[in-house]
């Protein structure tokens, strides 16, 4: 006598864009279907799809998914249990997911700037209706760190966030370090290469790797995405000339997301950074990512992987899909909003302003001639900025200074621009000591 068939229902899945992620999204669910399938418990059927362009619409057809231009049609579907929203920005993109949710669907969202934008109430709607929002492409694409942050880590008190969030800006580090480029030169290189969007503000200037900090430090920290308190800066004001310094100081530049927990506040901030070349993370290069995580009892770990691509994203919104069938058709429950959202024993942490960061800084002066050298140190001396001895030549002068508040460094520096014998002013780096 045959066994009865203990397949359980599938999972059904509607698809709001069907652009990079969209389609990689179809592609993985196609490819490995039957693996996903053993490993979810159950099938994911992707059965919807919203898109407007004619040509993404016929593959979806093509593919025997029906096709809507109007996502709020997914949203409101009443067959479908989950919504992935593959669109992008932070409007459309945040009314169908809060419609998707009223109507009781769990969401599964790539989205990074919608989440780090409205993550508090979109949660806190996800909450209140007993669905989830799973988030992993988010973070960063292929890494699962959402995952290791709150499953792998999830005994420890973290104590700091360090990361390469961002691929096409470590693009353009890397080529400036490694041949001199100008920044206007790697990154017209990078866009050549498809590395770069045609308007690559968000990654330049920091802004992209800022709502993947906001998310970071929300599910190590606690309480909603502070996107308000992140302090960033990007890497468009980098020299050439300080990549070869730092070169012969041992140091590489790299764009850092950082969240540190000290003396009961976080500090969260984005900026260029000098990291010993020998570290772990100065050696992620090119578009690749990397985010080291300092638990107090893991200690450090590292995961390393791609930063974009439509199936490295499509690895992590697949995963989330897999939780998502295996919580709901295993009987279980899945947590997806941060770790202690909504929970009155996690209070939300206190923010150090970024003025009260205290760090080590690389300084290089532009200089009418050498004379110039001691007054430079005297008004540094003065602000409380020892710095070493320095290099010297006709027209610069280099060094590394000690640790000092962010709000001493830009006092001695604001008085520094206008010092005479100083001509321009001075470029500055932090210095990042992740121990
Ligand atoms: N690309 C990556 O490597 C990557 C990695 C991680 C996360 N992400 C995130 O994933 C999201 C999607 O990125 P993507 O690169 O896949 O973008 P994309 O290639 O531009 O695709 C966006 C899709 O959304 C659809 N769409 C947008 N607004 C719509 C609307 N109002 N109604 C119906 N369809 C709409 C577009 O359809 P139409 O055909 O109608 O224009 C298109 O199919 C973004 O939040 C991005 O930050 C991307």
């Amino acid at each position: 006598m045959q066994a009865p068939s203990l397949q359980r229902p599938a999972l059904r899945a509607g698809l709001i864009g069907f652009g990079v992620v969209g389609s990689g999204t179809h592609g993985v669910l196609a490819a490995n279907r039957q693996t996903i399938r053993a490993r979810a418990g159950c099938a994911i059927d992707l059965t919807m799809v919203a898109t407007r362009t004619a040509s993404r619409a016929q593959a979806a057809t093509d593919a025997g998914i029906e096709v809507t231009r109007c996502p709020m049609d997914l949203a409101r579907h009443p067959e479908l249990d989950v919504v992935i929203e593959a669109m992008g920005g932070t409007t459309d993109a945040r009314d169908c997911v809060l419609e998707a949710i009223a109507h009781g669907k769990h969401v599964v969202t790539a989205n990074k700037a919608l989440l780090a934008t409205h993550g508090e109430e979109i949660f806190a709607a996800a909450t209140a209706r007993g669905v989830t929002v799973g988030f992993e492409a988010a973070v960063a694409v292929s890494i699962p760190i959402v995952k290791a942050l709150r499953e792998g880590l999830v005994a420890n008190e973290i104590e700091w966030i360090a990361g390469i969030v961002n691929g096409t800006s470590n693009y353009v580090l890397t080529q400036m370090g490694a041949g001199g480029s100008s920044y206007a030169d790697a990154l017209a290189e990078a866009q050549a290469l498809g590395y770069a969007e045609a308007d690559p503000l968000l990654d330049v200037g920091g802004g992209d790797a800022a709502h993947k900090l906001a998310l970071l430090a929300a599910i190590a920290f606690g309480g909603p995405p502070r996107l308000d308190a992140v302090h960033v800066e990007g890497i468009r004001s980098l020299q050439a000339a300080d990549f070869l310094h730092a070169a012969r100081l041992g140091y590489a530049v790299k764009l850092l997301a950082v969240a540190r927990r000290s003396e009961g506040q976080v500090q969260l901030r984005v900026h260029p950074a000098l990291l010993p070349r020998n570290s772990l993370l100065a050696r992620v290069d090119g578009r690749m990512n990397g985010i080291m995580v300092k638990g107090d009892a893991a200690g450090v770990t590292m995961y390393y992987g791609a930063g974009a691509g439509s199936r490295e994203t499509a690895s992590a919104v697949v995963a989330d899909l897999v939780d998502l069938a295996r919580a709901l058709r295993g009987g279980g429950r899945m947590c997806v909003p941060p770790l202690g959202f909504h929970d009155d024993t996690f209070a939300p942490p206190r923010m150090r302003a970024m003025t009260d960061v205290r760090m080590r800084n690389y300084l290089r002066f532009t200089l009418q001639s050498p004379n110039a050298g001691p007054r430079v140190f005297e008004v540094l001396q003065r602000h409380g900025v020892l710095a070493d001895k320095g290099t010297l030549t006709h027209d610069s002068l280099v060094m590394l200074a000690n640790a000092v508040a962010e709000s001493q460094m830009l006092a001695a520096l604001r008085e520094l621009e206008t010092t005479e014998g100083v001509c321009a002013a001075p470029a500055r780096l932090r210095i990042e000591e992740l121990e």
